[in-house]
């Protein structure tokens, strides 16, 4: 559970932005020049995009940043970053982030809400796909090029993206806490828990970068195929396992010329 006493708002001030920066440096470790820097999350707070704060009393420990985006004739959000104190993880904070946006968002009579993430991380997969309903069925091959930031751990950055259809009947359903629509997996994609481990160590990274190439490949072959990532299954070990089959609802903005 997470504390009552967190509260949830837009960050508008340049206190609070400048509080989002300084998580973001502490979250990812960047180098400078890969930070994204304060003039960028105050133009997104005006220019029709998100930047929501939690914060524990006067300290902010979870922010999420978006940008609007364009496809198909359709407004939708990019969500570019989620971040929570480590101190304030697995208590639910991000989830509620997430939810905070999507009622702004909905408000604001946006239908989806994108953003990508990294197929090798399982409990980012986990909150994603089980937690939130997102569904992803493209894949980025080395989206942003080789980062500093040892969550990378070197590797490409290689991503993919989540579409989150905010009042799909997916996503209503599972946060009315029913049983989200059933469906025939037709592919599993399993992710081994010591990916992470061996990203971080320079003996065991090209064991990491096998792990990537092979979900590489099976991303793009059931993707080519039509298959979306709709379910993810965690073992008693922490291995993480995506569930692909056909999405029953099949939501799109066809057309677009920016399929990124
Ligand atoms: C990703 C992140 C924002 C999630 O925030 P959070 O507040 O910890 O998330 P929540 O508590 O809402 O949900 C996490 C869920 O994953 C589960 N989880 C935790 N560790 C896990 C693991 N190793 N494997 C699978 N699931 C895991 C949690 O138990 C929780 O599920 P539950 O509510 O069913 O118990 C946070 O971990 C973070 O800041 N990570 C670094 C930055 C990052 O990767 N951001 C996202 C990409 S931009």
């Amino acid at each position: 559970m997470t504390s009552p006493s967190l509260a949830f708002r837009k960050c508008e001030s340049l206190d609070d932005i400048s509080a989002c920066f300084a998580l973001q440096k502490e979250v990812w470790c960047f180098s400078d020049v890969e930070l994204v820097p304060v003039r960028l999350f105050v133009l997104a707070g005006k220019i029709g995009g998100q930047v929501m704060g939690a914060f524990d009393g006067p300290d902010l420990v979870g922010f999420a940043l978006a940008i609007p985006g364009y496809r198909g004739g359709h407004p939708y959000l990019h969500s570019h970053m989620l971040a929570v104190r480590d101190d304030h993880r697995n208590s639910g904070v991000g989830r509620r982030l997430k939810l905070f946006q999507r009622d702004d968002a909905l408000a604001r009579g946006f239908a989806l809400m994108e953003w990508t993430f990294d197929p090798l991380e399982i409990k980012n997969a986990y909150l994603n796909l089980e937690k939130l309903g997102a569904i992803a069925r493209r894949y980025n091959i080395n989206q942003y090029g080789i980062t500093t930031s040892p969550l990378q751990g070197g590797l490409p950055t290689d991503r993919l993206v989540a579409e989150w259809w905010m009042n799909s009947e997916r996503v209503s359903r599972l946060l009315t806490a029913s049983p989200s629509p059933p469906f025939d997996p037709e592919a599993e994609i399993v992710v081994p828990a010591e990916v992470s481990a061996w990203k971080s160590s320079a003996e065991t990274k090209p064991r990491a970068a096998q792990v990537q190439n092979a979900i590489r490949s099976q991303f793009l072959d059931a993707f080519s195929r039509g298959l979306a990532a709709l379910g993810y299954q965690r073992d008693q070990h922490g291995n993480g396992k995506f569930l692909l089959g056909h999405w029953s609802e099949n939501l799109a903005y066809e057309g677009g010329d920016h399929p990124a």
